[in-house]
């Protein structure tokens, strides 16, 4: 059966690149719908080679929708979801506002897919991208070895922060470049030749929001509240990409080799770890615009028993967030 599907927020970073990737996969729609806020009404978006017009979200009418892909915020999931759901839609949602609910599935593609079927609220939520691209490539290391501790420092881009995020550092960057003081609007500080030590906001613990996502949403996608988890989310004048610098601590010692052999047999993963200037994944040479969750510096931790460190990159708009929404669509679909 072909689909009709709505992509929420299809004006946005990651609404343009579903749109993009549902036509890159073919997936199997009989229509696809661009829902996007008043002030896009009216104006086109890209699907595949066609331009398809922007509709108002507020006044559509849900109808025959059988999957909905949101990303315009967690206010909109919040308010709409549930009238798509009521309507008969499965809703795949990008947003936070149902990760951390019992009754909703958290799902990377391929590290937990079963758990995409199990969702009686008929919302399945997608992860937050610094998590997504880390599980990727701890699942089979996991598998294999247990995890009982990770260790990780994100070096996130502007992307994850939508468009505005990126204007913000093109912006500033020119600026810059013109000896004019840029003025910080979307980002704490100053994001062009500069970082940022806070993305999201604040919480009582000290950590930022984003921060504790690491630690939630590694526990629930990976199903084991044991592992402890120790992050810190900072922000980089970057376009695409995330990249993390991630220390795991395994129940069994693996070397180097095993999570090399480990990682060129995972799905989603590709491994580049040559040892040699260039020899490792970067946003800009490998990440930005494709689709593998990248590893390279794979390094035995010589202070640690059993400790492995490693360079995971990847595009955060893709398998960060569009495409794993689309490849949990498929999911659904190929459940006949
Ligand atoms: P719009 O362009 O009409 O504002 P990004 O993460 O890149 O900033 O994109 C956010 C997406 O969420 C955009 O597609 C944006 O549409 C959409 N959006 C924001 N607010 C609303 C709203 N009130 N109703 C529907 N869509 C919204």
């Amino acid at each position: 059966k072909k689909l009709k599907v709505a992509v929420v927020g299809a004006t946005g970073a990651v609404g343009e690149t579903m749109l993009s990737i549902l036509a890159e996969r073919k997936f199997p729609s009989s229509e696809v719908v661009a829902l996007a806020s008043a002030r896009s009404a009216g104006t086109e978006v890209k699907y595949g080679i066609d331009d398809i017009d922007v509709l108002d979200l507020a006044t559509f009418d849900p109808t025959g929708v059988d999957i909905a892909l949101f990303s315009a915020g967690g206010a909109i999931s919040k308010e709409y979801a549930p009238k798509f759901v009521a309507a008969g839609a499965v809703v795949i949602d990008n947003s936070s506002a149902f990760r951390y609910d019992g009754d909703v599935p958290l799902v990377v593609s391929e590290v937990n897919p079963e758990a995409a079927r199990n969702r009686p609220r008929g919302i399945i939520a997608n992860p937050n991208c610094s998590t997504m691209q880390m599980v990727v490539a701890l699942k089979p290391l996991y598998d294999a070895a247990g995890i009982s501790r990770i260790n990780v420092a994100t070096y996130q881009s502007t992307s994850g922060a939508g468009k505005s995020g990126m204007e913000e550092l093109g912006r500033q960057t020119a600026e810059l470049l013109n000896f004019q003081t840029p003025e910080p609007k979307k980002f704490q500080a100053q994001i062009a030749f500069n970082l940022i030590p806070q993305i999201d906001d604040f919480l009582d613990n000290g950590y930022t929001k984003e921060e504790m996502k690491l630690v939630w949403e590694t526990r629930k996608i990976l199903g084991d509240d044991t592992i402890q988890v120790n992050p810190t989310a900072v922000r980089v004048p970057v376009f695409y990409g995330h990249s993390e610098a991630v220390n795991v601590e395994t129940r069994k010692k693996l070397s180097a080799e095993d999570v090399r052999a480990l990682l060129e047999n995972a799905p989603g993963v590709e491994v580049v770890d040559e040892r040699k200037p260039g020899g490792y994944p970067t946003p800009v040479t490998h990440a930005s615009g494709n689709d593998p969750v990248y590893v390279g510096r794979i390094r035995e931790d010589e202070s640690h028993p059993s400790a492995i460190n490693m360079w995971i990159v990847s595009d955060n708009i893709r398998k960060g967030a569009a495409l794993n929404a689309v490849q949990i669509a498929e999911l659904v679909a190929s459940e006949g």
